[in-house]
């Protein structure tokens, strides 16, 4: 009888916990110095699910003992009424990170505002001057998922160099900058999406694959390499409404060699490089000031 392998889950809560931990230790220290870390999260309209995710992202802040202000505007808000409050957000000398939350209502441009924000308070790492950044390998804010990304890889003491990793997904916010990151790390990098003919012959060779499209079973368990680490960026529901993510959980778990789970994986970790970011830029506005 043969007895198949389980992977190791990576634990993003129990990671996320540890980092906070940390972020909340940062933060005390720079109280000393009279700056508490101060985070605008600017919410138009009144999407369900933005309303959950500012609402956590809030609650985090104040768990960590940062400041944080929640703004929160009719679907009716003009595009220059939110443009001034950006300018007025980069001016406040009490504000370190503006995070104005996707999507905005169509009437708004949403390039248009997040260029408006100042890239020293772009916690987001939306910015094209922090896209840039990571691009050319400069220091900037990193957007807040894929971050987290590498930091469950380092968590596990995984090195990338040399390693092959495969990216499903090239949006800006996950699959870009994913790939810009595993590439500063010395992995060969390959991004996979929805015009790439044959995503397993891809993924099968893959030690590293980042599942961020928003499909259900976008990997199953014969795509992938025996032993291979597996990231999880997916938010879907299943029919019954059950929380799951792109990877089909249960087969690949039988194949990988570590997985991340959904819920509890790659989740908390977005929030808590937010709350990374933002210590950060507390701390650059402190030693500039110094
Ligand atoms: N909408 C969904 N995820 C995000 C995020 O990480 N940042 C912002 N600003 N909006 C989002």
């Amino acid at each position: 009888m043969s007895t198949s392998a389980i992977a190791t889950t990576i634990d993003g809560n129990a990671l996320a916990a540890r980092l906070r931990t940390d972020v909340a230790r940062r933060a005390e220290a720079l109280k000393i110095h009279g700056v508490t870390p101060g985070l605008a999260v600017v919410l138009v309209g009144d999407n369900q699910a933005s309303q959950v995710y500012v609402r956590n992202k809030v609650k985090a802040c104040s768990d960590a003992g940062l400041h944080s202000v929640l703004e929160k505007y009719d679907a009716t808000m003009t595009e220059a009424e939110l443009l001034a409050r950006v300018d007025a957000l980069n001016n406040d000398p009490a504000i370190h990170g503006i995070l104005v939350q996707l999507p905005l209502p169509a009437h708004i441009d949403a390039n248009k505002v997040i260029e408006a924000i100042a890239p020293a308070k772009d916690v987001d790492g939306f910015h094209v001057a922090s896209a840039g950044a990571l691009m050319v390998g400069q220091p900037g804010f990193w957007p807040c998922t894929p971050y987290g990304c590498m930091k469950m890889l380092e968590s596990i003491g995984y090195d990338l160099r040399g390693k092959h990793a495969v990216v499903i997904g090239r949006s800006n916010i996950v699959g870009k900058p994913m790939a810009l990151m595993l590439l500063q790390k010395n992995a060969t990098v390959t991004i996979c999406h929805s015009a790439t003919p044959d995503l397993k012959a891809m993924t099968l060779q893959a030690d590293v694959i980042v599942a961020a499209v928003g499909k259900r079973n976008v990997l199953t368990a014969d795509m992938v390499k025996p032993g291979a680490v597996v990231m999880d960026v997916g938010m879907n529901r299943t029919p019954e409404g059950k929380l799951c993510g792109d990877v089909d959980f249960e087969g690949v778990q039988k194949v990988a060699g570590f997985i991340t789970p959904v819920p509890g994986g790659v989740g908390p970790m977005t929030i808590t490089m937010l709350l990374v970011n933002t210590l950060e830029a507390a701390e650059r506005d402190a030693a500039s000031r110094a």
